[in-house]
């Protein structure tokens, strides 16, 4: 009798998901590298999100990825961490190592990757603006500053959580909160978005003159969420770029941790999800 190939099951947790194109991604790198699995958008519940993992695990998943608004609750799920997921808090990649339930971040390491390997930026003694201090924010922070940038500051409509963010953070790098009165004071290389003003398509304002003659734009969104900065970064006549390059590099780093092999990311794979923005 043949034997019957036991397909692994991963899949991404989020609310809302349907717009997810981590299914694709996967899919793709799977493919590629004729890897026989399944991966699959679920629609998590709010308040049962460890829950709905748990049974997801105990029905053969292999792993999964986490997005918005439960990274913070994998971070609690997870019964062993990467120090980069106990330094920012905060779990998008559930494997199991040795029976135990294993959180990680990729998403920094997401970052610096497509910044260092895509757009060949070298945060070398670069002086950096991140804007915005969610979650988003928090998971890059620790990333960027392990790349030795002379200066990281924050920057936030609600000055406090900056503040509180950059104290997380001040053991790790030269990162500091800065106001809305002191921020023309400073010029910056980097400037990355890290707010969630974009999903609102409310108008992004940050006065010109912190801007140098360097200055480049990332914003950590891509599509239509990442035009209000973008349109800011073009009226300044400033080099400009969106977080898929992010979105894919994180990617990898998750299907890595899972099958030990390294997804190729292709221009065709691109092109695809640009077809779907
Ligand atoms: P995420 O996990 O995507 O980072 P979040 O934790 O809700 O989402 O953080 C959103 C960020 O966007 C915050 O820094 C928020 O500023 P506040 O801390 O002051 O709330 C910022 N943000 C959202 N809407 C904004 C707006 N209209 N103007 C300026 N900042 C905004």
């Amino acid at each position: 009798m043949a034997r019957q190939e036991v397909i692994k099951k991963y899949a991404v947790f989020g609310n809302p998901i349907e717009h997810s194109m981590s299914p694709l991604i996967h899919e793709y790198f799977a493919k590629n590298l004729k890897i026989n699995l399944s991966y699959v958008p679920i629609l998590g519940s709010l308040g049962k999100f460890e829950k709905e993992a748990k049974i997801f695990l105990e029905n053969g998943g292999s792993g999964f990825n986490v997005t918005l608004p439960f990274k913070e609750d994998a971070f609690k799920l997870a019964e062993t961490k990467s120090k980069i997921a106990r330094i920012t808090g905060s779990v998008n990649t559930i494997s199991i190592k040795n029976g135990v339930i294993h959180g990680d971040n990729t998403d920094g390491i997401g970052f610096v990757k497509d910044m260092k390997n895509n757009i060949e930026y070298d945060f070398n003694d670069k002086k950096i603006l991140v804007v915005g201090a969610g979650g988003a924010a928090m998971g890059v922070i620790p990333s960027i500053l392990n790349e030795n940038p002379s200066e990281l500051k924050i920057y936030n409509r609600t000055f406090e959580k900056a503040k509180s963010l950059s104290d997380s953070f001040e053991n790790i790098g030269p990162v500091e909160a800065v106001s809305q009165d002191k921020i023309h004071k400073h010029n910056f290389d980097l400037i990355i978005n890290a707010t969630s003003i974009g999903i609102n398509n409310i108008k992004f304002e940050l006065s010109r003159k912190i801007l140098n003659t360097e200055t480049v734009c990332y914003d950590m969104s891509y599509g239509k969420i990442s035009n209000s900065f973008k349109m800011w970064s073009n009226e300044n006549n400033l080099k400009f770029h969106d977080g898929l390059g992010m979105l894919l590099e994180q990617a990898a780093e998750s299907f890595y941790i899972w099958e030990l092999q390294r997804p190729v990311i292709t221009e065709e794979l691109k092109n695809n999800l640009k077809l779907r923005l």
